[in-house]
């Protein structure tokens, strides 16, 4: 039974990749191209393959250029630190991603930094992230940024609500609760060390979950009316469906928190398109800012 307000990330992101879609365009004929993202995908992980594919295939509907570089799993940090020196110095790339996770002979954090910041649309380096916390202009992660657009659109002013983050990866938790900051939240981020996790989130006016475990987060640990956003993308077996069939689930528990909260997003159909959007979003603002072009509001 769902009393809660469903948060449609699809909708919205379908709406913010068409007002991508509008300013590329802008901007292609400002440049005398059109933004160009590379995308790299090491070893043969079947999940990042699939994510890779939609990255790639919604950028060029964005009309946009993207460029995607495929290396075997047992490529070496020393032949991917090349491509990225080759991206960075080539002037027709305005965006660099490489998917996570990477094959395990390779040094995540040396890849991640060895980008060059403005083309660093993942928001993961080390100056992007001191640029958010420092409230400085920076490419900020898609996926939180994807949720502060959610959270915003639903809210409007977020001063003064109590935000609790559960996790505290570098590329949702902690950019999470930065943005919230910024927006002049009072924020905890909360994680597997967190004593009365329940009580604590059941403070929350919003509450994120971003731990990555299926349905952690019950009603019981949503305060009535509070507004919940769904990180989590689980796949989890759904023997209901028949033999060997799985189902995609978030961290939180649906039905038991919908029936408390005010708002929630679903999984799917929530947090995951807008996390495509922000890239695309990202893409383009890196282009602009490499060019110094003025674009209208995206
Ligand atoms: N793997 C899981 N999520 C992400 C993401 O947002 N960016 C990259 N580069 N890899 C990921």
């Amino acid at each position: 039974m769902t009393d809660a307000t469903l948060i449609d990330g699809k909708a919205f992101s379908e709406k913010l990749v068409e007002r991508v879609a509008e300013r590329a365009a802008e901007l292609s004929a400002i440049i005398g191209r059109p933004p160009a993202l590379a995308v790299v995908l090491v070893g043969d992980n079947a999940a990042s393959a699939v994510y890779v594919r939609n990255k790639i295939e919604r950028t060029t509907a964005a009309g946009m250029r993207s460029v995607e570089h495929r290396l075997d799993a047992d490529t070496g940090q020393a032949e991917l630190l090349a491509l990225i020196d080759e991206l960075n110095n080539d002037d027709g790339i305005d965006g660099i991603l490489v998917q996570l996770p990477l094959p395990d002979q390779i040094d995540e954090d040396a890849v991640i930094n060895a980008i060059t910041p403005d083309k660093d649309v993942d928001g993961f380096h080390v100056v992007n992230a001191g640029r958010l916390a420092t409230g400085q202009d920076s490419l900020v992660p898609c996926t939180p940024f994807g949720c502060l657009l959610l959270l915003q659109d639903h809210l409007g002013d977020l001063s003064g609500l109590n935000a609790v983050v559960v996790g505290r990866s570098n590329i949702v938790g902690k950019p999470m609760a930065q943005l919230l900051l910024q927006q002049s939240c009072t924020v905890t981020i909360a994680h597997s060390r967190t004593r009365d996790l329940a009580a604590l989130c059941a403070t929350a006016d919003i509450l994120v979950a971003a731990v990555g475990r299926p349905e952690m987060i019950t009603g019981d640990f949503v305060k009535p009316g509070a507004t919940v956003i769904d990180v989590g993308i689980n796949r989890v077996p759904a023997p209901e469906r028949g033999e060997g069939k799985f189902r995609l689930t978030g961290d939180v528990d649906f039905d038991s928190a919908a029936a408390v909260a005010g708002a929630i997003t679903p999984v799917p159909g929530g947090v995951g398109p807008m996390t495509i959007a922000c890239l695309l979003r990202n893409t383009l603002v890196a282009a602009a800012r490499r060019f110094d072009a003025t674009i209208g509001e995206i």
